[in-house]
């Protein structure tokens, strides 16, 4: 932060305020208006948080015109190509890159933590097949705090919050398979420690008892990939979530819990599985994207992967994705025509008035979904993978939160419904 103290003025009602501004890292500038209210009697007003800075923090760097975004300063592209899901988890988390035995003692203690308690294959029995498996994530994630009570005491030792960090980390991929495998009414597979983080879920996901499971690396580069694009985002609706049930000091499954049910929403991390319905719908109905895109700025829908609240020029990890999609596909010798259709619809959008007026480029949610059926994965599943690359973003948000002990989040509101008025008994109404 600049120790320049730059401040605001607000004039209300005949009277100046003077409010502090904030000065981030990169130049961002907010108005501190926590003593607002005391002063003035006054409160701010934004619907949908877009104008407002629920913290500071210095985990993630967005920048949406310059389509930037470096976790703990690290661009995005570096980390994608070259650097491992757990490195960065490491790195989101603890605020540096682990130097070798530090990543391997954290990888270690990880595989050892892979196993779910054997109770919890009882509460799978319980859902049905027909259950999504998002809804089944977040309760397994809930359920988690019931087999380890110690995470209830708001007073852990650092070695108890490590402990807790790595068991969320071994036990998502155990727990985000075996909801796949409830789907299928397939036997649930354990972990196979003997593989790394990537290919002990893919196997878990796809072998079969009565088959050889030989995992590609090919796949294993992808999910790496993918993994590490959806790894934080700063303060996002899950991310949010996360800060705010976590301030109230609940445990930390609970709060995962609570990010993963936010992140389900198709305006949120469902949106990749309708870009895949909406791009199939386009090829099963063999719509025109000229067709479709004129439905799309009449508002009878949204166009699906499309917009951003921050992002206003481009998405850097659509970016990325764009470019892996054809690798990937070009590797596993496969095609995908919904990959030509999500590039041509993406032309049209992007020469059309309508979206360039507001600002309206591919999210990352146009292109993960292809790479997600490339690994074969049902598209209901897709929301799960992006909880699993989130799950590092959320524990570190958590984490920064109790760590600079962020008051319990309690925003205000302007009422406008009836004044006071008396009760009349039923009998007389
Ligand atoms: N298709 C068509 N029009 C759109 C779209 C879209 N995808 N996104 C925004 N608009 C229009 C919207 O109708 C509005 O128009 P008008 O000013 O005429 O009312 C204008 O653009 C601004 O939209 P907004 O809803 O006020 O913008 P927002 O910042 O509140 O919403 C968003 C951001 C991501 C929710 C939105 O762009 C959207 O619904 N996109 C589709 C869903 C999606 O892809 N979500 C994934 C987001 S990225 C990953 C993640 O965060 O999980």
């Amino acid at each position: 932060m600049s120790d320049k103290a730059k401040t605001a003025k607000l004039i209300y009602d005949g009277k100046e305020y003077e409010l502090p501004v904030v000065e981030g890292s990169e130049n961002e500038l907010g108005i501190d208006i926590s003593n607002l209210r005391a002063e003035s009697g006054l409160i701010t007003l934004d619907p949908g948080f877009k104008n407002t800075g629920s913290t500071t923090s210095s985990i993630t760097f967005l920048d949406g015109e310059e389509g930037i975004l470096r976790y703990r300063g690290y661009p995005i592209e570096q980390l994608a190509e070259q650097a491992s899901f757990l490195e960065v988890s490491y790195l989101l988390i603890y605020g540096e890159l682990p130097d070798k035995a530090t990543l391997e003692k954290f990888e270690n203690d990880i595989t050892r933590h892979t196993m779910l308690h054997e109770d919890m294959r009882k509460i799978f029995d319980g859902f049905p097949a027909t259950a999504h498996p998002m809804g089944v994530l977040g309760s397994l994630m809930a359920a988690l705090s019931t087999f380890y009570p110690r995470a209830w005491d708001p007073d852990r030792t650092d070695e108890e919050v490590y402990l807790t960090i790595i068991r969320l980390i071994a036990k998502m991929p155990t727990i985000a398979a075996w909801s796949f495998k409830n789907e299928l009414g397939h036997p649930l597979n354990y972990p196979d420690n003997k593989l790394d983080y990537c290919s002990r879920f893919l196997k878990m996901m796809f072998s079969v008892p009565a088959e050889e499971y030989e995992v590609d690396p090919v796949l294993v580069s992808a999910l790496n990939k993918l993994l590490i694009l959806h790894a934080d985002h700063e303060q996002n609706c899950s991310t949010s979530t996360v800060r705010i049930v976590g301030s109230s000091l609940a445990n930390i499954y609970s709060a995962l819990a609570s990010a993963i049910n936010a992140l389900g929403g198709p305006l949120h991390g469902g949106a990749n599985q309708a870009v895949i319905e909406m791009l199939e719908e386009i090829h099963e109905k063999g719509i025109s994207m000229e067709e479709f895109v004129e439905r799309v700025k009449n508002k009878e829908m949204r166009l699906m992967g499309f917009g951003h609240r921050v992002y206003k020029n481009h998405d850097p990890r659509a970016t990325i994705l764009r470019k892996s999609c054809d690798e990937v596909l070009q590797k596993l010798n496969r095609k995908d025509p919904l990959l030509d259709i999500a590039k041509k619809l993406e032309q049209v959008a992007l020469s059309d008035e309508y979206f360039i007026e507001k600002k309206l480029y591919p999210n990352v949610d146009f292109y993960s979904g292809i790479i997600y059926r490339a690994l074969e994965l049902p598209t209901d599943m897709f929301t799960v993978m992006f909880a699993m690359g989130r799950l590092p973003g959320w524990i570190a948000q958590w984490k920064e939160m109790l760590e600079m002990k962020q008051p319990i989040g309690r925003p205000r509101q302007i009422y406008t419904g009836e004044t006071a008025r008396d009760y009349v008994p039923f009998d007389k109404r």
